[in-house]
């Protein structure tokens, strides 16, 4: 599974039952009886230009604060350009393994693309059940040369608009903390991008294995395309018996993309934005893909609570960590909820 054709290959080989690796504890499966669907209408990103302006600011940090996930519409990304991405990661996946192969890190001599299957290799007892790629953005010339042809074009142009989504986002949120930052110190926030490809091959036995276990995300803000199959669910608390834990489904949303918090901007608020976790459920009769784009801060950056926040609340929730040392820790652990975040606390 570790080179050639991933779990995508396991699947086409014809297997009828997933091999013993993939079956998850019984505490990390997903039960369904345990989930319900998130009934948070979408944020209409064109409001922001006109009368509802402040209406729609406070939904989206009312978001950010509870949930910590939410998703957009009229966000400028053209809907043919979504299709196009979605057209173009199962354009990758569906090649021949010898073409797919020469991009495992083990081969691959360029850091700017991986594809993987394993989180974190060395240390995962039990294994996802996704094949995904990674592709870091340096410069649009490095793009075009290390990422796949199969999906560079539409990638770049997808982490190009959307980032224009974060930068807004990111500005308000930051705005309604009552904290100043100039532009360049916002653009360090979201200085490091990466896109994923996400394929979750359809599994024999959906109800055994997890697509993605439990995890926050380490960066700044996601963006996160999904297509119609549905099996992305956030953790929460039931707001009518606090205490008790439910998962709620993002549904897929036609046009839609979904945003959350990840674990810089729950550290630079002071816990006032939610890095919510989340995992995701395979499906038995389709493959799924999903299309993250990740804005996270320099490696250079050290990142704690902002020092103005500190003061008004009286303390620090987390310590100030070097975004490098933060980075090889969230690579170094197997997904285990929020875990990570304790590196900064
Ligand atoms: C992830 O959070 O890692 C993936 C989300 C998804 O596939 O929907
Ligand atoms: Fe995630």
């Amino acid at each position: 599974v570790r080179d050639g054709n991933g779990i995508k290959g396991l699947v086409d080989s014809g297997l009828l039952e997933v091999p013993k690796i993939y079956i998850q504890p019984i505490n990390e499966r997903i039960n369904k009886l345990e989930t319900k669907p998130c009934d948070m209408p979408p944020i209409d990103l064109s409001k922001l230009n006109g009368k509802e302006h402040e209406k729609v600011v406070n939904e989206i940090v009312r978001a950010a604060e509870t949930l910590g996930f939410f998703q957009v519409v009229n966000h400028c990304v053209p809907l043919e350009l979504l299709e196009s991405v979605k057209d173009s990661a199962h354009a990758f996946f569906n090649m021949p393994p010898e073409k797919k192969v020469v991009y495992r890190q083990n081969v691959s001599t360029s850091l700017k693309m991986r594809y993987q299957t394993i989180f974190a290799p060395e240390i995962e007892n039990v294994l996802e059940w996704k094949d995904y790629i990674n592709m870091v953005y340096s410069s649009d010339e490095d793009a075009l040369q290390y990422w796949p042809n199969e999906c560079k074009d539409v990638a770049l142009e997808y982490l190009k608009l959307s980032s224009k989504i974060v930068k807004v986002i990111l500005e308000i949120l930051i705005g309604k903390l009552g904290v100043e930052l100039d532009d360049s110190k916002i653009e360090s926030l979201i200085g490091l991008k990466m896109v994923n490809m996400n394929y979750y091959p359809a599994c024999p036995n959906p109800e055994l294995t997890v697509g993605v276990g439990r995890h926050s995300d380490a960066g700044t803000i996601t963006v996160l395309l999904q297509d119609g199959i549905g099996g992305l669910y956030v953790k929460a608390e039931d707001e009518n018996d606090v205490g008790k834990v439910e998962w709620l489904e993002i549904p897929p949303i036609p046009g839609a993309l979904v945003i959350n918090v990840g674990d810089a901007l729950e550290i630079l608020s002071n816990g006032k934005y939610k890095s919510s976790e989340h995992r995701v459920m395979t499906t038995s009769n389709q493959s799924r893909v999903s299309v993250p784009l990740f804005t996270l801060p320099k490696f250079t950056e050290k990142i704690g609570p902002l020092p103005e926040l500190v003061k008004k609340d009286g303390l620090a929730g987390y310590r100030e960590v070097l975004w490098k040392d933060y980075m090889d820790n969230f690579y170094g652990v197997a997904h285990e909820g929020k875990k990570t975040l304790n590196f900064a606390k």
